[in-house]
């Protein structure tokens, strides 16, 4: 994997659970265990300083545009996260509320400009049989703002009655949207 040099290295997973540890960790390990090795990057947004959206500081002085730049490095975009009372985990929503800050007017470099291209795909973690309605909407449609490619969503289902087989669908998606054309 390359991600310098100019050059777009593969896969980026973002995870953005509460827990560095759970259950949508494990399943974004076991996401690029499914995959070619080295062909995915795993970044637990936890590990980083990223603060909320503030409409009074455009360039927060934290981590959160080192992120941003890792994104731009990447072809395609996982954004993990467990289910949260029917929606993503706080971590993720404060990640993505950031976003805004990648938009011209707050960014003189204009990055959100730059992550058009990428492919969005979602890797979900929940206990209920299936992902609420409308999950998958906000990831969607910032995709879609952002001139990012909207692939689909996966879901993982945890608890007394696993069900982990999306996980494998998720892998093959990724593995031949990213293989080398021919
Ligand atoms: C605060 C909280 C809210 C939850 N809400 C839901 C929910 O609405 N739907 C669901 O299917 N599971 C829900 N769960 C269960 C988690 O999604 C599930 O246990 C998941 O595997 C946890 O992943 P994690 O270990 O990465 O946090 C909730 C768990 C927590 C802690």
């Amino acid at each position: 994997m390359n991600s310098g040099g100019g050059q777009t290295a593969s896969i980026l997973i973002l995870l953005g659970s509460a827990r560095s540890k759970g259950d949508t960790a494990q399943a974004a390990k076991e996401l690029r265990a499914h995959l070619a090795p080295g062909v995915a990057t795993l970044l637990d947004l936890a590990s980083k300083v990223i603060l909320p959206f503030d409409y009074e500081v455009a360039g927060q002085d934290d981590e959160f545009g080192e992120v941003a730049n890792l994104m731009i490095a990447h072809r395609s975009l996982v954004f993990a996260t467990p289910v949260y009372w029917y929606a993503m985990s706080g971590l993720m929503k404060t990640f993505l509320d950031r976003f805004s800050d990648l938009l011209s007017g707050r960014d003189p470099m204009r990055r959100g400009r730059a992550l058009a291209g990428r492919d969005v795909w979602l890797l979900a973690a929940g206990t209920d049989p299936k992902l609420p309605n409308g999950f998958e909407v906000p990831f969607a449609s910032t995709a879609q703002y952002l001139g990012m490619n909207w692939r689909a969503g996966f879901y993982v289902r945890t608890g007394k009655t696993p069900d982990r087989r999306e996980l494998q669908l998720l892998a093959g998606a990724l593995q031949s949207s990213t293989a080398p054309e021919r």
